[in-house]
């Protein structure tokens, strides 16, 4: 694992994004794994910076997100779909038929999974962005859920639910259900970064570097991955610095 402690949440992003710009023009038929949740926000604004200076271009560029939630229609101003079309894709110039987030009908969930796993083992990712939930999660791989899973349906976690009930009106109305990429999907991206900030993430970060690797905390798997990097704000990295 790399890491690299930045001064605060807008160093953080300017580090993300300088990793996918980077890659972008490197590649501008990259494929990039997109993530959902608060801590991307800002590597999205500056991806946004980034194309409207003709830094970068998205027209060759494919999107594969992490996870969606089961149990409201995509429609919904919470559904990682409305995300990142809000915070990404209205923004800059990505051909709609390139962007890839697990559509959510409960009629046919499963069928949806295994398609979506399909897809990705058709195009294997170059980057994917990642976020930590404050359990160990990593897109919706709530703990205890297999190291070899691959994309599948999810019952949140009640930590889960209660996390992300600030973007609901209340916690009644966080879906219990969500579609997400496997351990197994995530760890074939040829590069990981993951995004944390924030003092109330120091305790999983610290867990994640330096615990042992296992089910119970999903994102200590990334230890094994030969090309991670771990970007924290030092609030985040308090733990690991006290070490
Ligand atoms: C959600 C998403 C994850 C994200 C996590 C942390 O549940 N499924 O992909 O990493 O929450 O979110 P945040 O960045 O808002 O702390």
């Amino acid at each position: 694992m790399n890491i690299i402690v930045c001064r605060d949440y807008q160093a953080v992003s300017d580090q993300a994004a300088e990793k996918v710009i980077t890659l972008l023009q490197k590649n501008p038929y990259a494929k990039l794994g997109l993530a959902t949740g608060s801590s991307p926000i800002g590597l999205y604004d500056r991806l946004i910076k980034a194309y409207q200076s003709k830094q970068i271009t998205f027209k060759d560029v494919m999107t594969f997100n992490l996870d969606e939630y089961v149990g409201i229609p995509r429609t919904h101003a919470q559904s990682y779909y409305s995300f990142m079309n809000e915070h990404l894709f209205k923004h800059v110039d990505i051909d709609p038929s390139h962007i890839h987030i697990p559509d959510n009908d409960v009629n046919r969930i499963d069928e949806i999974a295994k398609e979506y796993n399909r897809l990705l083992k058709k195009n294997p990712l170059d980057l994917q962005v990642l976020g930590i939930g404050s359990n160990g999660h990593i897109g919706f791989n709530e703990p205890g859920t297999p190291l070899g899973n691959e994309t599948f349906v999810v019952h949140l976690d009640e930590r889960t639910r209660k996390d992300n009930s600030r973007f609901f009106g209340s916690l009644e109305e966080v879906p219990k259900y969500a579609i997400t990429m496997g351990i197994k999907n995530i760890m074939r991206a040829k590069e990981l970064v993951l995004i944390a900030s924030g003092k109330e993430k120091a305790d999983v970060v610290y867990q994640m570097i330096h615990g042992e690797v296992t089910a119970d905390l999903p994102a200590s798997i990334l230890q094994l991955h030969p090309n991670c990097t771990i970007i924290l704000d030092e609030p985040a990295a308090s733990k690991i610095q006290e070490k």
